[in-house]
């Protein structure tokens, strides 16, 4: 294979820790009918890099790689497509979970899943948002169907989805309470959060109530405790495996709803965010970037599970 017929990509031959992340060369992949050849400029990492790394996921077994954030360049458009040209900047997530491999120099995928990238942001911004963003409108949106004037819960408001999830849910008109440790609420504060709560030193079930809709970014016992903060009928979308069936029969009991939701690609969606950015009512914030060689720091800072919303690879 010759150099122009290859790229570098962040790949891995075992399950393991961040060590088991190595750049390789790859073959440079052709846009098939209805596709798009996008060299990636930017690409957000996310706890769903980390997790598939460690154990597989959806994925199986390695060699694999992953990645499903891109802001890049359209290089070439295979038969078919329309809406893209070559030099067109875009973002979009990959088809999840199968159309991973962003973390790499090139990527082809469906047109449908890119959108024009918006003129005022950056790649590293656009590559921080799509995963996140499509996280949370689906979850706050679709799911719950959050209206101008709902109290809304958001767990883990700081990290990648909450941060974009307080916006969202402020750019609906909602009422926004998030939870994050106490030297992050000032960042709360400055998307828009109205209140914010410590979950080291506080009781949620006894510090929140009347909600008409929770987004659940941590699972376990925090899934149960947020159906007691609900009004009747409200809501608990939860983004991470319930683990028991505990959690729908105690909305049951309670008289609320509970929904387990995994994001899915979607250009109407994409275009949503898209217009939400350009109306300056959403930005991702950018903890720090990394180059693609150094994935795997990216990871172990990840996976710290303490940063504060997006960690990005830089594409050169
Ligand atoms: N189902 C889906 O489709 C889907 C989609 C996206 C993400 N997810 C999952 O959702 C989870 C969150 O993703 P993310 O990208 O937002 O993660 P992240 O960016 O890594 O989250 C980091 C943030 O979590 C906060 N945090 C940690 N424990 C907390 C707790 N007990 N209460 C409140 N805040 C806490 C930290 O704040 P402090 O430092 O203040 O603790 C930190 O700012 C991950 O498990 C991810 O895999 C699922």
């Amino acid at each position: 294979m010759s150099d122009v017929n290859t790229m570098r990509a962040i790949s891995q031959d075992t399950l393991g820790g961040p060590e088991v992340l190595r750049e390789v060369r790859r073959e440079r992949p052709e846009p098939r009918p209805n596709e798009v050849l996008v060299r990636v400029r930017a690409a957000g990492v996310n706890p769903t890099d980390w997790k598939h790394r460690a154990n597989g996921g959806f994925l199986g077994e390695p060699p694999f790689v992953l990645g499903w954030d891109v802001s890049g360049v359209v290089e070439a458009v295979g038969v078919g497509v329309a809406a893209f040209r070559p030099g067109d900047e875009v973002f979009g997530m990959l088809s999840y979970p199968f159309g991973h491999g962003s973390h790499a120099e090139y990527v082809t995928a469906p047109a449908r899943t890119f959108t024009h990238k918006p003129a005022g942001i950056d790649h590293v911004q656009a590559g921080a948002l799509p995963l996140v963003s499509l996280t949370a409108w689906q979850a706050l949106v679709e799911r719950a169907g959050l209206r101008e004037g709902q109290r809304v819960l958001i767990h883990a408001a700081a990290g990648g989805v909450g941060h974009v999830a307080v916006q969202i849910a402020k750019a609906r008109g909602a009422y926004v309470i998030g939870t994050a440790s106490a030297g992050k609420h000032e960042f709360l504060r400055s998307l828009g959060a109205d209140e914010t709560v410590d979950y080291r030193d506080t009781d949620i079930t006894e510090a929140v109530k009347d909600v008409d809709v929770v987004l659940d970014t941590i699972g376990g016992e925090t899934s149960l405790r947020s159906l007691r903060v609900l009004r009747p009928g409200g809501i608990v979308v939860s983004i991470l495996p319930v683990g028991s069936d505990a959690f729908f029969e105690e909305a049951e009991r309670l008289g609320v709803r509970a929904v387990r939701m995994l994001v899915d690609a979607d250009r109407a969606d994409m275009r949503e965010i898209a217009g939400l950015v350009e109306s300056g009512r959403l930005r991702a914030t950018v903890e720090k970037t990394f180059p693609l060689a150094d994935a795997a720091q990216a990871h172990e800072l990840g996976e710290t599970g303490r940063t504060t919303g997006k960690l990005v690879l830089v594409v050169d």
